[in-house]
């Protein structure tokens, strides 16, 4: 599935603007102009991080060899009827945006021959019994590739699921094959998952030091799923190195990732919009939303700031779809309070066009509709919601995508993560660690008795014993 590159998204943001939604909502040209010194000292910030070697993601766009050698191993993963992803957070949010974006919407139903031979996915990132049972009921391990993506190799949920899985298979093909059946993402030396890959002579991927899961998408993580399934990860790459160009200067003029994040940044801090709704108007962009809503989220959402002072930073970030949340959403994105900026997306040129058949010609109120297409209406819909936002004085700007395809999801993935490392240094917070992750994977391995844990399992139940439930 070759995609070429039909041209740039372009970032229309004249709707967070005072002019537009009025100075008590909007960022005035003046305020973002004295915001200039700031973002350029962001945008050296991340420069001098990127020079210092911490950065690593930023050089992800450049890995075309690394990204060549996937794309030959997915070629012999044509075998196999399934590719299970085994993984959460940053270790599957990634894979699920891609095959979303750049897949058709029923590709596991479509029979082999339209999948060019590759194998359905399946993402479990989710430790639900019945979910997890039932995905083992309706496939045949003996025809699967199951990932296993975990850059600390310890994750409880991916590891119990992928211990559920290992057992099924063991029994299903002997231990001795069971590296026909796992190939694993994880770190070059450490972590369990790598001690067992290395024990058990798995074919292994490695997720480069330094990039962190929600940074990973354009590593292994992302890249073998996404080949797995014949997604051109070549035109990702290009697409994000495109964006890498455009989005590494000082002007807020010249960076739209820098103008992004100051304008989501000066909405927060100064006009109190604590959340910011990401709502594409194209179903093959929403699972971006869910993966943009944890690197935004995880990123940016710290109790403290570089200096080690309280500072509970964030922007709440919240996934939407048009045209379906209108129908759920929008009465209060309109109407409730002004706390909220809103990210639309919007497509140029859909895939398919879908004409609406003309009928009903005596019935005004739905006959208009005839002779129009599908990407019309959506487009137009989107038009709407953006009037009428602006209309309630609701900051919001939009993603023009001339097409979704692979060149253009690089491209909106790499300006995302380039927008959270400026919003980083704006909000002056760690962008790249995770302490809050980490304090409820510890409760679970109390909980679950993992050895080295019996302190915090002491504790929780403690707590535990003074809750008092109602029945209901
Ligand atoms: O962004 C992150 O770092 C996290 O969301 C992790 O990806 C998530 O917790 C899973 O961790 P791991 O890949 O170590 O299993």
């Amino acid at each position: 599935m070759t995609t070429k590159n039909t041209g740039a998204i372009l970032y229309d943001y004249t709707r967070m603007m005072a002019d537009a939604v009025g100075a008590r909502h909007g960022v005035s040209a003046a305020e973002l102009g004295k915001f200039e010194k700031s973002a350029a000292a962001a945008a050296r910030g991340v420069t001098r991080k990127h020079e210092a070697g911490a950065l690593p993601f930023m050089d992800l766009p450049k890995k075309i060899k690394a990204a060549k050698d996937i794309a030959a191993y997915a070629d012999r993963l044509k075998k196999y009827e399934n590719f299970v992803v085994l993984g959460i957070g940053g270790s599957s949010l990634g894979a699920i945006a891609l095959q979303t974006a750049l897949n058709p919407a029923h590709y596991n139903l479509m029979p082999a021959k339209a999948r060019a031979g590759r194998p359905r996915l399946f993402v479990e990132d989710n430790v639900d019994p019945d979910r997890i049972a039932n995905l083992l009921e309706v496939i045949d391990p003996r025809k699967t590739m199951f990932n296993v993506i975990s850059k600390s190799g310890g994750t409880a949920e991916t590891m119990g699921g992928f211990m559920v899985a290992r057992d099924l298979v063991a029994r299903r093909v002997g231990v001795k094959n069971l590296k026909n059946h796992f190939v694993a993402t994880t770190d070059k030396s450490q972590g369990h998952l790598r001690k067992i890959v290395d024990a058990e002579g798995w074919d292994s991927f490695i997720v480069p030091d330094g990039v962190g899961g929600r940074f990973s998408v354009l590593t292994p993580v992302g890249l073998v799923p996404a080949a797995a399934v014949g997604i051109d990860i070549l035109s990702l790459l290009r697409g994000a190195a495109a964006v890498a160009l455009r989005c590494a200067g000082e002007s807020l003029g010249g960076n739209p990732a820098l103008l992004a994040a100051a304008l989501q940044f000066l909405a927060c801090t100064r006009k109190g919009k604590s959340i910011n709704v990401m709502m594409p108007y194209a179903q093959r962009l929403r699972d971006i939303a869910d993966w943009y809503r944890q690197l935004w989220a995880e990123s940016l959402g710290k109790e403290r700031d570089l200096a080690g002072k309280i500072v509970n930073a964030g922007q709440t970030p919240v996934k939407a779809l048009g045209a379906t949340d209108q129908h759920s959403q929008v009465q209060l994105y309109n109407e409730g309070p002004n706390d909220k900026t809103l990210t639309l997306m919007r497509v140029n040129s859909f895939d398919q066009k879908v004409p609406i058949a003309p009928s009903y010609k005596d019935i005004g109120a739905i006959a208009y509709l005839g002779g129009r297409t599908m990407e019309e209406l959506i487009n137009a819909e989107c038009r709407a919601t953006e009037k009428a936002l602006t209309d309630h004085n609701r900051p919001n700007s939009c993603f023009v995508f001339p097409q979704v395809n692979a060149h253009t999801v690089g491209q909106i993935l790499f300006l995302l993560e380039m927008q959270t490392a400026y919003a980083g240094e704006m909000w002056n917070v760690n962008t790249y660690d995770q302490p809050g992750v980490e304090a409820g994977k510890i409760a679970t391995y109390a909980l679950m008795g993992r050895p080295g844990f019996e302190k915090q399992a002491e504790e929780i139940k403690r707590a535990e014993s003074k809750l008092k439930p109602l029945v209901i």
